[in-house]
Parts: structure tokens; C-alpha cells; sequence
């Protein structure tokens, strides 16, 4: 096993804690000192680190780790933590489809994750993917620095209004509603949506919205609740993909759901790889050159499959929907006080979505864990909200 460089905060904390990367921002290293870590922070150049090498960043000694979603959290590396006495484990992500929570709920490891500060910046990607596929943009920018712009042309990158068209949400959770409310707010899109669970949220904010159109003598926007994602994907102009990565969600799209779509429709995924069968995409595109794509997260990641990338209907960006400065920052800090507030006995905050609290750099941060997936498994005590205190 490789033996790391790492940079130390603290050295002679009570608790080790171990970083497998830098994070953004310095808060979630004063929140592990406060509580009395030792912090160790990976420095090394290799950018997805192996089990191997986060057994040997692990060591004989070592009570908590933060770890990142392109690692394999699994048997081998709770056992490790688990002998090395360690007790928590934090993603920094929302998602933890890297993690085996059993695995962790077997060696009494609690397992944070960082939801509550991803929603708008994840859905403002999705957004801007939409906008770049709908219109062209890359495809544009790219034709600008290649010289090749010799004069305006009544043909040149013609592309998709969205005005007055509908948008399409599968898995319409805290993401897939923000993102439907910005396409609706922005571009007076119409919504259809499929979820297991009604959105009542959404469909108020678009019935009151419509209203507003309507007083201001305009088209008002409508919604309707799909019964299936089939009829998202016959309806729709534009989809956008939200739902979790589980077993039911595994290529939900695919060569038979995608010729349901329409011809010139976009289709965008800010969720998981996975959630749509890639070749099956890249077929698509190629037989479809007028359906366009945007998509921020890859089958097999960090790869694309074959053909992919030389595809000017598909924009693709390297997995940064929740790469602003102050949701990384956030996520950093969250995590980090996933491991300190578990190390020092802390129970676990009441509502994972309203972490705010936990972000405000002038006061002390709540005396709670902000998100642990497993606290219930694990038996931990929830914090009751503070009115009831
Ligand atoms: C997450 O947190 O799950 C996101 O995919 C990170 O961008």
C-alpha cells in the first residue's frame, strides 16, 4: 500500500480524522479542530483514490473519515475503520449510492451525507445544461474560436425556444422542483412530472404563478402529474432526469424510452450516470441529429462511452451541478461536522434540509449532527427542533 502525503491541522487533537481530499474553504477544518480533531487531509495528486489506498490513509488509528462519492465505501474499508476504532463516516455529497450502508449499519459506523445545501445550485446546472443543448451554445462557441463565423445566416445555430413549452421532471424531489420552478419563473414553461409522491409544492407554485400570467394578461402555465415516465417522455419538449440511482431507476432511459421522445426534444440528467443506458444514447443522438443532450454525470465516470464526446448534440460537463463556492463550501462543513458533532456524542439534527444553521460562520454551529442516513438504523437520538428546547 501506498503511503500518502497529508497535510495536518491540529496535531495534537484528542479524535484523528482523516480527509481523503482537500475541501473547499477553510470552516469545515475549524469545526473538526473545535471539536477537538487532529485533521488529516490527503494531499495526494491521484484523483479517485482506490480502497487500497484509503486502507493505508486509514491506518491502525483513526476515529472518523470524510470521504468523496468516487470511492467505494464498502465491507473493506467500514471493517478497516471499524478496527481502527473509528465511528463515523461522512460523503461529501447528498448522494451515497458509493456507500454500502449495511455494511456500515454492521460495524456501527454512522453515515453522513449533505443534503439541504445542493438544491439550487444543482438545479441551476441542470438549467444551464438546457439552455446550452436548447440553443446551441457549445456547438456555437466552439464554431466562434475555430474562426469559421464569416457573416449572420438565417440558418446558422438555429435551435429550441422554450417559451410556452413543456418541461418534463422525472423525480420531481427538493432538485427536480427547483429546477421545474426556474424553467416555469424564467421561461414560462409548462410542467409535467412523474413521482411516486404527489408534489404538492410544485403544483401550488404553478397553479399560483399561472395565476399571476393570467392577472397580467398572459398565457398562464399549467401542470399535470404523469402517471408514468412514459408519458413525461411523449409529452415533454425538454426532460430533465432527478430521480435517486436505486435498482428501479438503473437505465430508466433507454432505446425504447427514448424513441418515445420527440424528435427535437432535450433531454438533460444532473443525477447519475447510470439512470440512463449511454450507448443506447449515443445511438440516439447519431439516428436523431436535431435531439440534443445535456449531461453533467457519465454511465461509467469519470469515462464517456465511445462516440459520445464527438457528438455536437450532446453538451457535457464533468459532474459540477453542485460546484458553486458556497454549496462546496457547504458541503465541506457539513460533512465535517457529520464526524465531529458524531465523535463527540452529539445527536442528530432534526430536519437534514434545514442546515443553515450549521453554515453560519459567526455563531456555533447547532450541538447536532447535520445528516446521518443511518441514524436510525444505528439507534442514535434525534435533537428535537430548537422551538421545542
Ligand atoms: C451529490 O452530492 O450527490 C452530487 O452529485 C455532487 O455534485
Amino acid at each position: 500500500m501506498a503511503a500518502y502525503s497529508v497535510q495536518v491541522f491540529n496535531a495534537a487533537g484528542k479524535f484523528r480524522v482523516v480527509s481523503t481530499k482537500p475541501m473547499p474553504g477553510q470552516q469545515w477544518i475549524r469545526a473538526l479542530v473545535n471539536a477537538g480533531c487532529r485533521v488529516e487531509v490527503c494531499t495526494s495528486q491521484k484523483t479517485i483514490l482506490s480502497v487500497d489506498d484509503i486502507l493505508s490513509l486509514i491506518g491502525s488509528k483513526c476515529d472518523g473519515v470524510i470521504g468523496q462519492l468516487t470511492e467505494d465505501w464498502g465491507e473493506t474499508l467500514f471493517s478497516a475503520l471499524k478496527k481502527a476504532g473509528g465511528t463515523a463516516f461522512s460523503n461529501m455529497a447528498v448522494g451515497y449510492n458509493n456507500v454500502d450502508v449495511e455494511a456500515a449499519n454492521k460495524y456501527g459506523i454512522a453515515v453522513g451525507n449533505t443534503p439541504g445545501v445542493l438544491t439550487e445550485t444543482t438545479a441551476e446546472l441542470a438549467a444551464a445544461l438546457t439552455l446550452s443543448a436548447a440553443r446551441r451554445v457549445v456547438e456555437a462557441d466552439d464554431f466562434m474560436r475555430a474562426g469559421k463565423y464569416d457573416g449572420w445566416l438565417p440558418n446558422l445555430f438555429v435551435g429550441n425556444l422554450l417559451k410556452g413549452q413543456t418541461v418534463g421532471i422525472i423525480g420531481a424531489g427538493r432538485i427536480g422542483s427547483a429546477y421545474a420552478r426556474m424553467m416555469v419563473e424564467g421561461f414560462k414553461m409548462n410542467v409535467i412530472y412523474y413521482d411516486l409522491y404527489q408534489s404538492k409544492f410544485l403544483e401550488n407554485f404553478v397553479t399560483a404563478y399561472g395565476n399571476f400570467l393570467k392577472s397580467q394578461g398572459e398565457t398562464p402555465v399549467t401542470w399535470k402529474r404523469a402517471s408514468s415516465p412514459e408519458e413525461v417522455l411523449k409529452e415533454a419538449d425538454v426532460v430533465s432526469l432527478h430521480p435517486v440511482l436505486d435498482k428501479t431507476t438503473y437505465h430508466l432511459i433507454n432505446t425504447e424510452r427514448l424513441a418515445l421522445m420527440k424528435k427535437e426534444a432535450v433531454l438533460v440528467n444532473a443525477s447519475r450516470g447510470p439512470v440512463i443506458d449511454e450507448e443506447a444514447l449515443v445511438k440516439h443522438l447519431k439516428a436523431n441529429p436535431m435531439f440534443r443532450v445535456g449531461l453533467d454525470v457519465f454511465e461509467d465516470e469519470p469515462y464517456m462511452k465511445p462516440g459520445l464526446g464527438e457528438l455536437p448534440n450532446a453538451v457535457v460537463v464533468p459532474h459540477i451541478a453542485s460546484a458553486s463556492k458556497w454549496t462546496r463550501e457547504g458541503m465541506a462543513t457539513l460533512a465535517a461536522l457529520n464526524v465531529a458533532g458524531k465523535l463527540q456524542g452529539l445527536p442528530v439534527w432534526h430536519n437534514s434540509n434545514m442546515v443553515l444553521p450549521f453554515l453560519d460562520e459567526n455563531v456555533p454551529p447547532p450541538k447536532a449532527c447535520p445528516s446521518i442516513v443511518n441514524a436510525k438504523a444505528l439507534g442514535l437520538q434525534v435533537a428535537p427542533p430548537p422551538s421545542k428546547l
